[in-house]
């Protein structure tokens, strides 16, 4: 069997932290189950720029490209780096420069307990965004004008597609038929945005009809963040923009217990034989750094994403029940209710994984 080429980037502050103890998991699924995982660390971040300013070079760029399967990857993000130069050659190097158009993050909470929503539990809390990864106002068009000056100007462009945003919606639609899902809302703000936004409205509604047995419901996006918090069961899958996909997630993160808990996906969603990237949603969280206190869960359920792309996706039901039980018994980091350090909580979970098998 040909083996599964892995990319790993640790990333800056906590990253290293939380993506060392996803490998792991990864170099468990390699010993204890076979996986043919071929792991290639990447000493690529803040620390390796500072050194010798080095940020994503193209034959690494160019390998990953054409050989890896995945990408593992941590938050950049670094104070002694105020421009993060590093942080947008890589992350958008990949997210961009593969073409990784659909941003995939489930929002699904793992007990009742982690949930802050006054008399929501568990079970109202699974849901999955789709945020356009490509396009928006991350394409860093824009400028600014006299700089410094009482008059100066700044502008970052919107960018839209018609293809970036009909292959995004087309990609939740695809996602809510293939796992029974019933509804998709598409959040835009396509009463203020009348020109951008107008065009998310209509494809929305096109692209719908190709799905007749799937409701298309439409939100603006202030409107979706207070029904989020008034009732999270109301959603299954939301599609946005890469701007209000990057806010809402973070939202949502607070139902299932916090950053530390939500995984994400980059995915080319229309080939899933393409190359993927995987990443927790959180950043970098410089605060926590190098003190054991970052919550590894949601670089654990990242791996759970991984490991279904890579075809194997009892795998990742496997890793969230692992989780699952490190929550309940409060085998896990203080974020979260429990006493433990990263390593401490890592090894719980890996043990109950290694159980399982
Ligand atoms: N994809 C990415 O690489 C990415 C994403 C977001 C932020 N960032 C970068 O990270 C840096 C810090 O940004 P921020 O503070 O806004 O966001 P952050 O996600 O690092 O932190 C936000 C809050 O969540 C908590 N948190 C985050 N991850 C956690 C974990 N694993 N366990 C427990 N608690 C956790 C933090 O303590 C903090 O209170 C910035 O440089 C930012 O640009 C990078």
């Amino acid at each position: 069997m040909s083996k599964h080429l892995i990319a790993i980037l640790p990333g800056d502050g906590i990253g290293p932290e939380v993506i060392g103890q996803a490998t792991r998991l990864l170099e468990l699924y390699r010993e204890r189950r076979g996986l043919p995982l071929d792991l290639w660390h990447l000493d690529l971040g803040a620390d390796r720029y500072l050194k010798d300013g080095t940020t994503y070079p193209k034959d690494v760029a160019e390998r990953i490209r054409t050989e890896a399967r995945a990408v593992l990857l941590g938050a950049l993000g670094d104070p002694r780096v105020p421009g993060l130069e590093h942080a947008k050659d890589i992350l958008f190097g990949m997210r961009f420069g593969l073409d990784l158009y659909a941003n995939v993050r489930p929002v699904k909470a793992l007990a009742d307990r982690v949930v802050p929503l006054k008399g929501r539990t568990a079970k109202d809390v699974d849901f999955v965004v789709f945020r356009e990864n490509t396009e928006g106002i991350y394409v860093g068009m824009g400028g600014q004008f006299k700089r410094g000056t009482p008059d100066e100007i700044a502008i970052n462009e919107d960018l839209n597609t018609r293809k970036g945003v009909e292959r995004l919606i087309r990609a939740g639609f695809v996602y809510a038929k293939a796992h029974g899902k019933k509804t998709v809302h598409m959040a835009d703000k396509s009463n203020a945005m009348r020109h951008a936004h107008e065009l998310w409205y209509r494809v929305f509604f096109e692209v719908a009809r190709e799905y007749p047995g799937i409701e298309a419901k439409h939100v603006y996006v202030d409107a979706l963040c207070l029904y989020l918090v008034q009732d999270p069961s109301a959603f299954e899958v939301v599609v946005t923009c890469n701007l209000f996909g990057d806010i809402v997630t973070d939202l949502a993160a607070a139902f299932q217990g916090g950053l530390g808990m939500a995984a994400s996906a980059n995915v080319h969603a229309s080939d899933p034989s393409r190359v993927a990237m995987f990443e927790p949603v959180h950043g970098s969280a410089p605060p926590l750094a190098g003190k054991d206190l970052a919550n590894p869960i949601a670089s654990f359920l990242t791996v759970g994403m991984m490991l279904s792309h890579l075809g194997y996706a009892g795998e990742e039901q496997r890793i969230e029940r692992a989780c699952t039980a490190a929550i309940d018994a409060r085998q896990c980091t203080r974020d979260v209710g429990g006493e433990l350090g990263t390593k401490a909580t890592a090894s719980f979970i890996l043990a109950e994984i290694e159980k399982s098998f």
